[in-house]
Parts: C-alpha cells; sequence; structure tokens
C-alpha cells in the first residue's frame, strides 16, 4: 500500500517550515520574523541558538551580530545585558528598528502562544568550548514549552545530537548536510537519528527514495522555489525548510 506521502505533490502543511522565521519578509531570528511565520499559517519555524560570553543562549545564526544588527561584536564578547542596545531590526526595513536578537528564554514561550513548533538547530561554534553546558542550556529551556509546542533538533554537529539524545532519549533528531556522506545511513544511525535536512541542491531521487525505503525523513533547506522540489515529493521528500513558507501554502 502506497503511503500518504508517495501520493502528495507537495509537502503536507505542517512540514513547512520557517527557516529563521519568516526571513524573506522579516528579520531572521526575531520575534518579529516568528510572527510573520505564524501570519503566513506556518506551523514550524526553524531557529539558531548559540550561547553568549556569559553562557546566556541567544537566537542567532553567526558568531557576530555584525551582519543582522545595527551593532557590530562578537557573541563571545557579550552578555545578556549588552542585547538591550542592539537594534537587530533595523538592517532589514526601517519598520522593524528596535527588533532584538531574542534570548532563547523567551523564544520559548513566545513560539508557544503564537501556535509555533520548533526546530531548534544547535550552532557549534569554537567560543562555546563545553558541548555539555550548550547542550544542557538548551535542554533546559526547551522543558519550559507550552504542552501543544513540538520540538525536533537539529544539528550539523553529531555529537550536539548525541549529547541532546543523552539528555532525553525522546528528542527528535535530524542532521543536517549540505552535501550528503556515502556512508549517511551509518552516520545516522551512530546518533541515533530518523532524520535528514539536506541542502536541496544535494538532493536526489535515488537518495529520497533509499532513506524512505529505509523510514529516514528527509527535509530540504533552504529551498525559496517550489518549482525545485517538485520530483523531489513523489520520490518521499518529507518537508521543506524555507524563507518563504507562503510560496509552499499556497
Ligand atoms: O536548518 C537548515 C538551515 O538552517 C541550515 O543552515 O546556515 O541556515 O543555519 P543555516
Ligand atoms: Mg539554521
Amino acid at each position: 500500500m502506497m503511503t500518504q506521502h508517495l501520493l502528495a505533490s507537495g509537502p503536507a502543511k505542517n512540514e513547512i517550515q520557517a527557516h529563521r522565521g519568516a526571513s524573506a519578509v522579516a528579520p531572521e531570528n526575531t520575534i518579529a520574523g516568528f510572527k510573520a511565520a505564524a501570519e503566513q499559517g506556518a506551523q514550524w519555524v526553524e531557529l539558531d541558538v548559540a550561547l553568549l560570553g556569559d553562557g546566556t543562549a541567544v537566537v542567532i545564526h553567526d558568531v557576530t551580530v555584525d551582519r543582522c544588527s545595527s551593532s557590530k561584536g562578537h557573541l563571545k564578547d557579550m552578555t545578556a545585558a549588552d542585547l538591550s542596545g542592539i537594534d537587530a531590526g533595523s538592517w532589514f526595513g526601517e519598520r522593524f528598528k528596535g527588533e532584538r536578537i531574542p534570548l532563547l528564554a523567551d523564544v520559548v514561550p513566545e513560539l508557544g502562544r503564537l501556535g509555533l513548533n520548533i526546530n531548534v538547530e544547535i550552532k557549534q561554534h569554537p567560543h562555546q568550548t563545553s558541548l555539555e553546558q550548550l547542550t544542557k542550556t538548551v535542554h533546559e529551556h526547551l522543558q519550559t514549552r507550552a504542552a501543544h509546542t513540538q520540538v525536533m533538533i537539529s544539528s550539523f554537529d553529531p555529537d550536539a545530537l548525541r549529547a541532546m539524545h543523552a539528555l532525553d532519549a525522546n528528542y527528535d533528531l535530524a542532521m543536517l548536510w549540505s552535501k550528503l556522506p556515502e556512508d549517511w545511513a551509518d552516520r545516522l544511525a551512530t546518533v541515533p537519528a530518523q532524520t535528514i535536512h539536506l541542502l536541496y541542491k544535494s538532493l536526489s531521487i535515488g537518495f529520497l527514495e533509499d532513506a524512505a525505503s529505509r523510514g529516514i525523513k528527509v527535509r530540504a533547506w533552504t529551498c525559496n522555489d517550489p518549482r525545485l522540489l517538485t520530483s523531489f515529493w513523489l520520490a518521499g521528500l518529507t518537508g521543506v525548510i524555507t524563507d518563504d513558507p507562503s510560496l509552499f501554502l499556497k
């Protein structure tokens, strides 16, 4: 019997994730970006988590604030108190002036209020010398989530996924790759993870069929043109991580 996803010509609605929030229309990894995702009708957001020098977990992609704020500085040199002076919105558009680099502690309850599920991408940066501190911090914040908030953990670092698995074996874990390693199935098993988040340019029909036959989910990142994925849904592609969920929600 064919499974539901083999009959699909596009992603299920709950398989469309807003990359860094709806980052095509609002500044990435901000509350405004997450609200925009909810307004578009997305059910999931992907966000990036890193630690400041004082150990505070923040939602930001880069190791500096330079690209996505009006300030400059490395995360390792910052404390939570510094964030209130950083405008993370004006670089994207004047109407977002005053938007902040958010604390994970604030984002988790806000996403609960917005009814959004969370794909937490754990970023491994050189200044984060303790993987245990990083993963324990993420885990502790996720304990505060609303009962209706679903979470998954993704990372390019298999050790981060392993550490999250050790903290709670029920975490849904996704291995991130830009290029598919030949021994992908063995690598996945050592985490253990049941899901791959793969750069959309690295997808192939053969890989998707192989993954589907092994019960492995595959989501594509970061794709902003639904036409590029058309042939992959029938081969078993599970979901998409996109800057603009509205393109896939049509
Ligand atoms: O989770 C998919 C995607 O976010 C991975 O790459 O660099 O945008 O965090 P990046
Ligand atoms: Mg990411």
